[in-house]
């Protein structure tokens, strides 16, 4: 009988991408990917730093996976990511039935972690890499239809509020023959859709060719592939970039570009590189380029010193660029981070405010931006079956908005012409239209 394992994922599209790489690894060395975290022989949780309610969700969900472990002793139980590499000894110090902790560059390393720990013998290993790119291995996927091809790792940006840089490590970026060769077999696979993944995706570099030049590689390998990438930073985003997306009709029309913060006085305070003068020329060149592009972002409320008076600035840069959608977080201080030493002097109450506010006229925009959608045709690509109900698929434009549909005669992974006929802040609803419906290859 092989040993099974079971890996619960946390965090950003880089750990589930991370997740289906330690799959690949050790399904390679004979285990068994379980289902049931209840029948695995080991449990892993591949876990985020980023704010402190992240890891407050992870510390609970160890707190419940202890009893499992009392109930069977010889079960092997793991931390990996970024948490791993943030509190390194400390979780093995303070937490009982953890056995094996091991950071994001090390998990060829697990293998014999996991042997150790079957015999017993608790093991670490949280040491980050300047080459690591884990780009030989085979990454395990589920879906069938859309994969993460993470590209590059690490981050050299140090923005003030964030982990990353210290839980991932520095910058580094696959070769692009292996992206390529990735891509390949995905589409040989049958896969419909790749979104070429980095922290800093567009500080992508292999000798002379960027960011620019991979995604145009990729986009040319297929052209009724759909490609999509994250996370760009507003200071990689170049002209050529933004010509690629224009001139490739698969490279999709959306944009991914966090702003954080309206107030050029929080800006600097944060190390973003730009202004917010910067970041409207930036977002106006995008438009001009790409008709229809959509856009979506990050916004962090109640940074250090944050006054009411730079709040009001971040409300009305959301409004001047009318984003399609936002991730939107209060600030959490993290140890080791520049911003750490600010201080947190921005109250509670005052931050959850904010953020509300924030949230509430996002949502207004998110409505309004969907309701111009009513009436017009789109092309979507189908994921599966809807949350709500069996009867009804769910799909995305190429804006990357979710559409519902009703079931009908198609498959996951069919492009559909919709007429999209109501819309929600988050969601678009759709009906067939006309019979031009396309197969999938
Ligand atoms: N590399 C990406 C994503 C980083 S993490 C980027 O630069 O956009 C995703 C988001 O989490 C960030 O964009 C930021 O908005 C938010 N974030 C990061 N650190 C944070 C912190 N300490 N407190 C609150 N939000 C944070
Ligand atoms: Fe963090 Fe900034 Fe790097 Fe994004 S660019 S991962 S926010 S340091
Ligand atoms: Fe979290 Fe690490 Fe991603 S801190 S957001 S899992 S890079």
């Amino acid at each position: 009988m092989h040993r099974s394992i079971y890996i619960e994922t946390y965090g950003c599209q880089m750990n589930f991408a991370d997740t289906e790489i330690v799959n690949g690894i050790l399904r390679e060395q004979g285990y068994e990917i379980a289902s049931d975290v209840e029948k695995a022989d080991a449990v892993f949780l591949n876990t985020c730093a980023i704010r402190d309610n992240a890891e407050q969700r992870i510390y609970g969900r160890l707190s419940n996976l202890e009893h499992l472990k009392k109930r069977n002793p010889h079960l092997v139980f793991g931390i990996l990511g970024c948490m791993a590499e943030r509190l390194r000894s400390d979780l093995l110090e303070k937490n009982s039935a953890v056995d094996i902790v091991c950071g994001p560059d090390e998990y060829r390393r697990l293998p014999a972690l996991i042997d150790d720990a079957f015999a017993g013998e608790k093991g670490i290993r949280t040491q980050l890499s300047r080459v690591e790119t884990y780009d030989d291995i085979v990454p395990l996927r589920t879906d069938g239809i859309s994969a993460w091809v993470a590209v590059m790792r690490g981050c050299d940006k140090f923005c003030t509020f964030c982990v990353v840089p210290f839980t991932r490590g520095r910058e580094r970026s696959r070769p692009r023959a292996g992206v390529l060769r990735e891509v390949e077999q995905l589409l040989e696979g049958g896969f419909r859709e790749v979104t070429l993944l980095g922290q800093n995706v567009n500080s992508y570099r292999d000798e002379e060719h960027d960011f620019a030049d991979l995604l145009v590689a990729v986009a040319a390998l297929d052209p009724t592939l759909r490609v999509r990438f994250t996370t760009s930073h507003p200071q990689d985003m170049s002209d050529r970039l933004i010509s690629a997306i224009a001139e490739h009709g698969n490279i999709c029309s959306y944009i991914h570009l966090p702003f954080q913060s309206g107030s050029n006085r929080i800006l600097e305070l944060m190390n973003r590189t730009y202004t917010r003068e910067h970041y409207l020329e930036l977002v106006r060149k995008i438009r001009a380029a790409i008709p229809g592009v959509a856009l979506s972002t990050d916004v962090i409320a109640g940074f250090p010193t944050e006054t009411e008076e730079d709040h009001r600035a971040t409300l009305s840069l959301m409004e001047e660029v009318r984003y399609d959608g936002a991730f939107m977080f209060k600030y959490s201080p993290r140890e080791r981070t520049r911003a750490w030493k600010m201080g947190d002097d921005v109250p509670e109450e005052v931050k959850g405010r904010r953020l509300e506010e924030i949230i509430d006229l996002q949502r207004r925009i998110s409505y309004d931006v969907n309701a111009q959608v009513i009436g017009t045709r789109q092309s979507i690509l189908l994921e599966g079956p809807s949350k709500r109900s069996e009867e009804e698929w769910m799909g995305r434009t190429d804006t990357n908005k979710t559409v519902i549909v009703p079931r009908g005669d198609f498959a996951v992974g069919d492009t559909i012409d919709v007429e999209i006929t109501s819309a929600t802040s988050a969601t678009l609803f759709g009906r067939l239209a006309g019979a031009r419906a396309m197969e999938a290859a």
